[in-house]
């Protein structure tokens, strides 16, 4: 609590859950997405319940908006405690479609949005001595399923990625990874291909969590003494196979 928190992809689902769940407990939030009115709405609803909140409109594809985010947490707050990297884009499809451009989109998005933020935070975070990166992987990155192998390639990415993060920085930096299941956001809607949005929603109207999960498991990482690292958290509902 009291911590300075910058969260990607803050304009809606977790990202959006994470920052009114963290401000509401006394963090100070600084929230970054591309949509500016739906990222508005929850900076205003989060400073009109009397949170603490500043937002940018960023493209996660863009190294220099992960820049303006980072430089945004030190203007308004003075210092960045914690990244939540957790913009993601999930336009699965089968292989066989060869939908390239959503392909190099999930690439774009899930990993380079994850390495741009590590680019700008970690030199603040070395200058502090002190601070925390917390990637949001998927369950995806364990089982991979027909129709999201592109998606699960990324997923597996992010976690490889932040356990050889945590292991390079292991001392004053902490890195968290978590793997959220099946969770209820706007994600399923963008799945451009029809067959395969039918079956996510019919399997997330049984087995779908809440987002606040995420924000809890967030504010677990976070809570931990100096001295702890939470290295990894899987949260699924208890109905999820
Ligand atoms: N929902 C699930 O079942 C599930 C399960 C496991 C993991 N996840 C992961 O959880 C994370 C959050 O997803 P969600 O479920 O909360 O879905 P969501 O409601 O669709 O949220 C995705 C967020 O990412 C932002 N975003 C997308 N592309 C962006 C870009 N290029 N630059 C900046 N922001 C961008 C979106 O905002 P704008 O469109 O305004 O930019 C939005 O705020 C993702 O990494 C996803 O892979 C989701």
């Amino acid at each position: 609590m009291g911590k300075v928190i910058a969260i990607t992809g803050a304009s809606s689902g977790m990202g959006a859950a994470t920052a009114r769940y963290l401000a509401a407990r006394g963090d100070q939030v600084v929230l970054g997405a591309r949509g500016a009115d739906r990222l508005a709405a929850v900076t205003e609803r989060i400073v009109a319940a009397g949170g603490e909140a500043a937002q940018a409109v960023i493209d996660v594809t863009r190294r220099a908006d992960l820049a303006r985010l980072v430089a945004l947490a030190g203007e308004r707050f003075g210092r960045l405690d914690v990244l939540v990297s957790n913009a993601g884009a999930m336009p699965i499809g089968p292989i066989d479609d060869l939908a390239v451009d959503d392909w190099e989109r999930m690439v774009d998005v899930n990993i380079k949005g994850v390495l741009y933020g590590i680019a700008a935070a970690l030199p603040v975070f070395r200058a502090q001595g002190t601070g925390h990166f917390i990637t949001i992987a998927s369950t995806a990155a364990r089982k991979t399923v027909p129709g999201q192998s592109v998606y699960s390639c990324t997923k597996a990415a992010v976690v490889a990625l932040s356990d050889g993060l945590r292991q390079e920085l292991a001392g004053a930096i902490r890195v968290t990874v978590i793997l959220p299941g099946f969770t209820d956001t706007d994600f399923v809607a963008h799945v451009k291909d029809e067959a395969l949005r039918a079956q996510l929603e019919q399997a997330g109207a049984k087995f779908a969590m809440s987002p606040e999960a995420i924000a809890q498991a967030i504010g677990y990482a976070i809570d931990q003494p100096a001295g702890v690292n939470v290295g990894e958290i899987v949260v699924r509902s208890t109905a999820q196979p």
